[in-house]
């Protein structure tokens, strides 16, 4: 394992990962970890939507059943597979699990290649990827502080953050073999139609739900019901760990937030490296047209 440690964070292959949620043992878990065939798996560059797959996938899994995203706090509902609750959570979840990764495609484990476990793979627009980031660095101590905005943008097109340049994640994972065991979604088309997302989810599951339940599991994952469950808004989480006061976990929940805070030569620089790092990749995403 290629680890080092550095102040707040450990690097794991080079990535920066928070020392708070990850620890070698996690992640010598995470590279020995035994893939089941069912298993469900979100995957995430960080701020992408990643707890609200949290809420959605226990509820696509068990047809819409509200116990476990009243009574399970999201990290031991849809435990992050590198984390520190991995080992104690995971190993005894009933079958079908769910679970979240921020990892790149290059580094799951062995038995995730060999298995026929599925991944639905979440995309955020990178412009409000890094404003979400940038207010989650404020709340959460064990994240080294931001520095102005112009310092954190900087730092994010150099790939200086949480799990690297949110190129080489997106790309990792678009130039895959899975073949029809990945579904790509955005964020963008959650927030827009979450209903049809959720149908995309459940037909890629091979899952149904009646009519009802789905209105009823739509309604429990918008932003403002999420926002009002303990069990999903971190606010079992001390305050000196995450300050909600300074900037809430579900922050706006909105798309194209990163036009209040970039510059236009805030995103020019922007655009000229995503666009010169994404350059080849055969991929259109809806944020394409802004
Ligand atoms: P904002 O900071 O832009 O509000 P992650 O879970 O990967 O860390 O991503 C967090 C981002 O997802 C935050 O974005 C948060 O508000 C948003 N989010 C979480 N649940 C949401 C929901 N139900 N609807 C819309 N956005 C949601």
């Amino acid at each position: 394992m290629s680890m080092e440690r550095d102040g707040k964070y450990l690097k794991y292959h080079g990535l920066l990962c928070p020392k708070e949620t990850h620890s070698e043992d996690s992640l010598k878990y995470f590279e020995n970890f035994n893939t089941r065939d069912d298993d469900v798996i979100a995957i995430t560059y960080p701020k992408s939507g990643t707890i609200w797959m949290q809420e959605i996938l226990p509820l696509i899994l068990s047809g819409g059943n509200l116990t476990a995203v009243h009574t399970v706090p999201n990290w031991d509902r849809v435990p992050w597979m590198e984390e520190t609750r991995a080992p104690l959570v995971l190993d005894s979840k009933p079958s079908p699990r769910a679970m979240v990764s921020h990892m790149p495609y290059h580094l799951m484990p062995a038995s995730f290649f060999s298995s026929q476990a599925k991944v639905i793979y979440v995309a955020r627009n990178p412009k409000d990827v890094l404003v979400s980031s940038f207010y989650f660095h404020q709340m959460a101590s064990f994240l080294d502080d931001p520095g102005t905005f112009e310092q954190f943008l900087d730092k994010f097109l150099a790939g200086e953050v949480l799990f690297g340049k949110w190129t080489d994640h997106v790309k990792s994972w678009r130039q895959n073999n899975l073949g029809d065991r990945i579904l790509f979604v955005t964020y963008e088309e959650m927030v827009k139609d979450l209903r049809g997302a959720l149908k995309r989810l459940l037909c890629f599951l091979g899952r149904e739900m009646s009519e009802e339940s789905l209105e009823q599991v739509v309604s429990h994952c918008t932003f403002n019901q999420m926002k009002t469950n303990t069990m999903s808004n971190f606010s079992l989480i001390p305050r000196n760990i995450m300050d909600h006061q300074r900037s809430p976990f579900l922050r706006k929940g909105v798309t194209g937030d990163w036009k209040n805070h970039l510059s236009p030569d805030q995103e020019e620089k922007f655009n000229d490296v995503i666009k010169e790092e994404m350059a080849g990749v055969d991929t259109q995403f809806p944020w394409d047209e802004e």
